[in-house]
């Protein structure tokens, strides 16, 4: 049996205040099972990057539950949520988020040394080195390109070594060639360390090498990708 290693439940959120208030989240059940890559695909506003966010520890539900590696967050205090999220989550985002006044180097070992990891920066060398980058690590991402900066972002995704890898259009910033090896990387990761992946691509040739597809269309999960079967949508 698979174990399953992030749930939700009934998991609703509103974001924005007084007359921009959206209803982002309706009421979304979703198992995940360990080991698994998921792509998540649907159109612009669905809520594809919320989701991520609620999935990340980023973001609080205002109602149902979240449970991830036997963990509730929705329990959780800021303090624990934000510990929590650095020792089990790594976030890849679409636009790299490197500091800019950082070296590829500091980028890896800074986050880790905040969270007091020992050895931070022989780990964030060695993270970047398997990432292609072993020659790059006093770089500045102003001195790197597209594709080198998705790199250092991903070896600092992966070197609190997560439980879960989650990214939000990863290669949308990148050409196509590029787009390609940067997401050959996070499957051979994914492959190599067993971590559940979570992908949101509009490509969807790249949804289609996770072993699972989910579509999101208006805050809720219209297929959710398990052996044909298609939940009822019942609207807000
Ligand atoms: N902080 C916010 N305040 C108000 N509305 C928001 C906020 N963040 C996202 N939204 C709205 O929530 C909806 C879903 O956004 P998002 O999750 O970014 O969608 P996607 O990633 O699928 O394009 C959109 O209508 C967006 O405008
Ligand atoms: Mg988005």
């Amino acid at each position: 049996m698979t174990e399953t290693i992030i749930t939700l439940k009934k998991a609703d959120l509103t974001l924005g205040t007084a007359a921009a208030r959206v209803h982002v989240l309706k009421g979304i059940d979703l198992d995940i099972e360990a080991g698994a890559s998921v792509g998540i695909i649907g159109p612009s506003g669905s809520g594809k990057s919320t989701l991520l966010m609620v999935l990340a520890g980023l973001e609080r539900l205002d109602g149902g539950e979240i449970v991830i590696a036997d963990t509730a967050l929705h329990t959780l205090s800021e303090d624990a949520l934000a510990d929590f999220r650095g020792k089990n989550i790594g976030i890849v985002f679409q636009s790299f988020h490197l500091i800019a006044n950082m070296t590829a180097l500091e980028n890896v070992a800074v986050p880790l040394e905040l969270a007091n990891v020992a050895n931070a920066f022989d780990i964030a060398r060695r993270e970047l080195t398997a990432v292609g980058l072993g020659e790059r690590l006093e770089h500045y991402p102003g001195q790197l390109s597209g594709g080198e900066q998705q790199r250092v972002a991903i070896a600092r995704a992966l070197a609190p070594s997560p439980a879960v890898l989650i990214a939000d259009e990863p290669t949308g910033n990148l050409d196509t060639e590029t787009g390609r090896q940067i997401a050959d990387l996070l499957f051979a990761k994914q492959a190599e360390r067993g971590m559940t992946m979570l992908l949101v691509t509009h490509d969807t040739s790249l949804a289609s090498r996770c072993s699972r597809q989910i579509r999101v269309r208006s805050g809720q999960i219209v297929d959710d990708g398990l052996s044909g079967h298609t939940p009822q949508v019942v609207s807000a």
